[in-house]
């Protein structure tokens, strides 16, 4: 993809001079703030910045805040602080005043990072003289922050109409790592959807039924697929009004679409499941995880497979006794990725948990879940399309 990335960002100060630089970062972390991924995914882009000798300012969303929730410290970026000043290895300031508050004069340490922007209704308004504000705090932006970009926000889009502009190399790294499975793509592809909702991947199902070669739907979302197919899931979380759409999504599909034919069955989170064929789920139990034929299926098939995507966990993954399938297939793959050059790629905040210690042994781990799924569905970013050369 032609944008201007990080190379052309060095160019550009080289010959102008900048000295002071906007770096759009994602540092909605998770509400435990356990998972850092999202600022070690920045740190290369913040150090060689400033490293540079410019002076850098940190602009981030964090949450959905309300308008009466600005002074909820549960929405501040202050409680980020001491997680990005720890990865970083280097002091970072706080602005927590209103940017309308302050002069560009008043922010004059080596890095600041900036109050939570959603605090501000012009931001997710695109809203232009909120963007011409916001870039007064430098001379030259860069967005590292591919996780946003799916999103016409004034830190991500309008702002890029005020000062020279370019892609960091967290934002580089995600757009090679997903081209890897939008384009060239070095088949047999497999895709590996999971998690609980077909509705929040309709897209996303519908381009992978026609792209790969094996579209494995697990997760809860298989309940949907099956029960539309005229089985009974008993107490298993369904959509009923996606039956239509999974029924087409099987109807067109160009890939194998491979469902479980067996799960882990139980009455309730709380029991341990018991493995269980599709045909004799007991009437008060629901599928909390895919059984052991299904997962022996997954793993053949990603045997034969030199590329694969996968988002979304096969079980229910956040309670211990239902882990079962998403570890044995995240242990495979990367297996596979070391032995054979399988090509890894996953992405969303529960599939990376499911990772556990077989995270670095991926292709590519995107840190986008929203802007990870738009993109593969086909999409055009915005974040994105305003960097392009
Ligand atoms: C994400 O976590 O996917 C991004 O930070 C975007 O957040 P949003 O869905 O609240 O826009």
């Amino acid at each position: 993809m032609n944008i201007k990335n990080f190379e052309n960002f060095k160019q550009f100060v080289a010959k102008h001079g900048s000295k002071r630089c906007i770096i759009r970062c994602d540092l909605n972390l998770p509400s435990d703030i356990e998972d850092l991924s999202r600022v070690y995914a920045i740190k290369d882009t913040i150090l060689s910045v400033a490293d540079m000798g410019l002076q850098v300012v940190l602009i981030s969303h964090y949450k959905r805040p309300k308008p009466d929730d600005i002074n909820n410290p549960k929405f501040s970026l202050a409680q980020i602080v001491p997680s990005v000043s720890k990865v970083l290895g280097k002091d970072i300031a706080f602005e927590k005043r209103s940017a309308f508050d302050i002069e560009p004069s008043d922010v004059t340490a080596p890095i600041t990072l900036m109050e939570n922007l959603r605090f501000y209704e012009g931001e997710t308004k695109n809203d232009d003289a909120f963007a011409a504000h916001l870039a007064k705090f430098g001379d030259i932006y860069i967005n590292d922050a591919f996780s946003v970009s799916h999103r016409a926000h004034a830190s991500v889009c309008a702002i890029t109409k005020h000062l020279p502009s370019f892609a960091g190399l967290s934002m580089m790294r995600e757009i090679d790592g997903l081209t890897k499975a939008t384009e060239d793509i070095k088949r047999p592809y497999t895709a590996i959807i999971g998690g609980a909702k077909v509705s929040t991947k309709i897209d996303v199902l519908k381009k992978l039924s026609l792209d790969a070669d094996y579209l494995v739907v697990a997760g809860a979302m298989a309940n949907t697929f099956l029960a539309s197919q005229g089985h009974d899931m008993k107490k298993s979380l369904i959509e009923p009004e996606q039956f239509e759409t999974a029924r087409e999504i099987i109807a067109n599909a160009k890939a194998e679409i491979i469902l479980p034919s067996d799960f882990l069955v139980s009455p309730n989170v709380e029991t341990d499941g018991v493995q269980c064929n599709l045909t004799d789920i007991p009437d008060d139990c629901g599928c909390f995880d895919i059984g052991a034929k299904s997962t022996t299926r997954i793993i053949e098939i990603i045997d034969k497979s030199h590329t694969l995507l996968w988002n979304g966990t096969l079980g229910l993954f956040e309670c211990a006794n239902f882990q079962y399938s998403s570890k044995i297939v995240s242990k495979h793959v990367a297996e596979r990725t070391h032995s054979s050059g399988l090509i890894s790629i996953t992405g969303g905040g529960e599939t990376i948990a499911s990772l556990g210690n077989y995270k670095p042994d991926m292709t590519f781990v995107s840190t986008a879940g929203g802007a990870f799924l738009e993109y593969i569905a086909g999409y055009q970013l915005p974040g994105v399309n305003v960097l392009s050369n």
